[in-house]
């Protein structure tokens, strides 16, 4: 059993350079070429117990960030150098339909495969995982996730907190076996919460900060399980530290939302602005609350890292006040008819999507927006005890009612636009997207990553004909 709490630093994935650059001829942009290998590594979590094999994007997890300008294009070559099949999805993206990692467009051990992606939407924080069929799970536990932080120069206005004080926070949560290795969840058919708590792949790690601002971007990267997080100075003393609320999923939220608990549930990014400033000399304790959803807790998952507060502040700039105005939201014009319902269920042993499971290729096409419609998406949870946090690819969606159980719409979800909204226990959530900007057939699914690989998946057809 792990013990040794805020005992070490908290890693910071590193950046991932450049190999050239070139221009598209087509699109007349910048291309930035990338070149990731997938390959097998080990790392020594346990200082007294043998390293736990792990396999990562070159051999790191979470993977090297990969940061690029919003308007210039990418491409990431992804040489698969280990020993199972993958596929690569770059979650926040409106990728083409052919580099959206589809769960059966399998890079095979020694192969690799070229992703373009364009860039073109606002400045986000995206992550790439992997999305290979009925191992998605194993893949993105044992390692495969990183973070893909596109910047977008109208934020530069806003003075937010940049470089040591911008701090990527990737969040999972595991189980280790007594010599070390990881617990797999690969025959695990309903979920795996974990019983230890990682960030940026270091069990409660401590960070060393200074009494200033600072941006957290965080992404909840963990198979199954949700978090609601909370900052506490010192530990235990039981009052909720503020902070405020800037962005998710699709970027900048509208207006800045000030919080003492932050939900976030597997696949959700948010990014929040905390104030050391007023613990100057002391620690800051964050914590995990109990009873989340529907989820299984251990002795420690109260417990995420924590945060040792300096006297001195090398650099006062970009710590000025958090604007209350942030951004303007490409939100779809309203509708109050729904278009589609999805029933989220357990039959026959399986996850579905509306009786549907991926593996049933005739019908896994639930729905044909033509290319262009605002569509409303009713989606339910019927399942019973379980959470499902439901991501559709492509679009942004507006998070517009959530019924029938303890909770509404979240402040700093109706601030937002999302690709992933936490479905609880009884809920009913209605989200509205615009279905564009091109044609193609793409998932949807839930992001309880072992829901997803049995087999709760189906897919969507964009495209200008109908039939
Ligand atoms: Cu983050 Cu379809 O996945
Ligand atoms: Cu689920």
């Amino acid at each position: 059993v792990y013990t040794e709490f805020y005992q070490n630093p908290l890693p910071i994935p590193q950046d991932k350079p450049v190999k050239y650059q070139y221009t598209n001829p087509i699109t007349g942009k910048v291309i930035k070429y990338f070149e990731i290998d997938i390959k097998p590594f080990q790392a020594q979590v346990y200082s007294k117990l043998g390293p736990v094999n792990l396999v990562g994007y070159d051999g790191m997890s979470p993977g090297p960030t990969i940061r690029v300008e919003k308007g210039e294009e990418t491409v990431v070559r992804f040489v698969n150098r280990a020993s199972m099949a993958n596929s690569v999805h770059l979650h926040g993206s409106n990728s083409r339909a052919p580099f959206d990692g589809w769960a059966e467009d399998l890079t095979q051990p020694g192969q690799y495969k070229d992703y373009y992606y364009p860039n073109g939407q606002r400045g986000r924080t995206l992550w790439y995982h992997d999305h290979a069929i009925e191992h998605t799970a194993e893949n993105a536990y044992f390692g495969q996730a990183g973070l893909y932080i596109m910047h977008d120069p109208d934020e530069d206005r806003l003075g937010f907190p940049k470089g040591t004080y911008d701090v990527p926070m990737v969040l999972s949560s595991k189980q280790y076996k007594s010599n070390g290795d990881l617990f797999s969840p690969a025959s695990e058919t309903v979920s795996l919460y974990g019983d230890v708590i990682h960030m940026n792949g270091q069990p409660w790690p401590y960070l060393k900060v200074e009494p200033r601002k600072y941006r957290l971007r965080f992404l909840n990267a963990a198979v199954s399980r949700a978090f609601q997080l909370y900052f506490e100075k010192d530990t235990k003393t039981g009052t909720k530290l503020p902070f405020t609320v800037v962005a998710s999923d699709s970027g900048l939220l509208s207006t800045s939302v000030s919080a003492s608990t932050l939900e976030i549930s597997m696949a959700e990014r948010y990014e929040v602005i905390f104030d050391f400033a007023a613990y100057a000399n002391s620690n800051v304790t964050m914590r995990n609350n109990r009873d989340v959803q529907a989820d299984e807790d251990y002795n420690s998952t109260d417990k995420v890292m924590k945060f040792i507060v300096g006297g001195n502040v090398t650099d006062p700039t970009n710590n000025g006040a958090v604007p209350s105005a942030l951004s303007t939201l490409d939100t779809p014009a309203p509708k109050s008819t729904v278009d589609r319902t999805f029933k989220f269920e357990r039959s026959g042993g399986e996850w579905v999507i509306n009786g549907v499971t991926f593996a049933d290729v005739k019908n896994r096409i639930l729905a044909k927006p033509p290319r262009g419609t605002t569509e409303v998406w009713q989606l339910e949870n019927n399942s019973g005890g379980w959470s499902h946090p439901v991501h559709i690819h492509l679009v942004d969606f507006q998070i517009i009612s959530r019924t029938g159980g303890k909770r509404g719409v979240l402040p700093y979800e109706a601030a937002a636009l999302k690709d992933v909204v936490l479905l609880g226990v009884n809920e009913k959530v209605k989200v509205i997207a615009k279905y564009a900007p091109w044609d193609g057939v793409y998932m949807f699914h839930c992001h309880n990553l072992i829901h997803e690989d049995h087999d709760m998946m189906a897919a969507f057809n964009v495209s200008a004909l109908q039939d």
